[in-house]
């Protein structure tokens, strides 16, 4: 059977062509993706109305790309997924609808798949796929949280983020310091050149013993910090010499990797369980994956992360997701074409038994 990924709830339009042999772990036949970041940089962060427009521009001919890669036809296809939610109303829809439309001419059903879910299961796509059960770190743009894994469709949420999540954390850092939108991957690439030490920043929940994040607390103790930096120096934060803003990033970024790793550790020693799966965009940063490395090492434990390139959205994680939850016999696709997006939608909401 060969699922069709459609991935459009932000920023980055995806598409891919997965296959589900029996009870194997589907293969990925091929992906394309268009990110829109250079469209928004201008703007400093996405504006939902021209991703909308773009994703409607893209989404075809990255299906063709996809499915010429794969030497297939649309006639190969047996289901249609996308991405239903959480995201962004409009860019949802253009993915729900083209799925449906796709769907309905081919008479294929479709399949509505949660983007979280999609990061969670993107490990398994790498060439050495995690086995259940699992505790997994879900760090994306909107998200930060830690659950138990025991299967497709069994998630039990041992803590997460109270206000800001990580990647909002290293996003909003970011722009403070001038450094623009996408603000994570510009503040880890900064960071490489400073002194994670040069400034004492907050490690917020860090003593606490339940599994919960707060990250806002750092961004307003990294703005205080640059201003009060910038105030000295007469100038704006931007205009600090390069050196003092490579040691912001790298003293930010070492704030939110330590909480990260530790409540990771908690979490795993907890749970008794000896598998960490990381996930989401933040999952792509050098420094968590070298710090959750050699922690987790000492202690004989297995981390697994989706390929580099697949931390980010996709249409693979997407297609990926939706295999698996057939595979898994969670949900059966339906030939219902009503394209009813949720923007927001908790994963608790798509557990088994609820
Ligand atoms: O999972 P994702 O692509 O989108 C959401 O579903 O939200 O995550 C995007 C987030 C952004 O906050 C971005 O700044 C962050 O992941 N990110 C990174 C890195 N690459 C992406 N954060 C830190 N280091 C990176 N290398
Ligand atoms: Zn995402």
């Amino acid at each position: 059977m060969r699922i069709l990924g459609i991935e459009s709830s932000c920023d980055e339009t995806g598409v891919a062509l997965v296959e589900l042999r029996g009870s194997e772990v589907p293969i990925l036949l091929a992906h394309a993706l268009y990110s829109q970041i250079e469209m928004h940089q201008a703007y400093g962060g996405v504006v939902p109305e021209l991703a909308s427009r773009d994703h409607i521009r893209r989404v075809l001919p990255l299906t063709e790309q996809v499915l010429a890669e794969s030497k297939q036809t649309l006639a190969d296809i047996d289901v249609v997924a996308f991405t239903r939610g959480p995201g962004l109303a409009g860019a949802l829809l253009v993915g729900a609808g083209v799925a449906c439309a796709l769907g309905a001419a081919l008479g294929k059903p479709v399949l509505g798949v949660h983007h979280l879910e999609g990061h969670l299961l993107s490990p398994f796509l790498s060439i050495d796929p995690p086995e259940f059960p699992f505790v997994a770190l879900l760090v994306s743009g909107g998200h930060t949280q830690l659950m138990r894994v025991d299967g497709v469709g069994r998630y039990d949420m041992l803590g997460e983020t109270i206000d800001d999540a990580a990647g909002e954390a290293f996003d909003k850092s970011a722009k403070l310091l001038g450094l623009g939108y996408p603000g994570g991957p510009a503040l880890s690439k900064l960071a490489e050149q400073g002194d994670p030490t040069a400034f004492k920043l907050p490690r917020p929940l860090l003593k606490s013993d339940n599994l919960d994040f707060s990250f806002a607390g750092l961004k307003t103790a990294v703005m205080v910090q640059a201003k009060k930096l910038a105030a000295a120096q007469n100038c704006p934060v931007e205009a600090l010499p390069a050196q003092v803003l490579a040691d912001l990033a790298a003293s930010t970024q070492a704030a939110i990797v330590e909480v990260l790793v530790k409540k990771s550790l908690i979490a795993l020693k907890k749970s008794g369980l000896k598998r960490l799966v990381v996930a989401g965009g933040v999952g792509a940063n050098r420094s968590l994956r070298e710090q959750l490395n050699a922690e987790c090492t000492k202690r004989q434990i297995r981390v697994h992360y989706p390929e580099l390139h697949l931390c980010t959205d996709n249409g693979a994680m997407i297609a990926m997701a939706a295999a698996m939850r057939l595979q898994s016999g969670q949900q059966a696709a339906s030939e219902v074409y009503a394209f009813d997006v949720k923007p927001r939608w908790p994963l608790d909401a798509i557990q088994i038994g609820l």
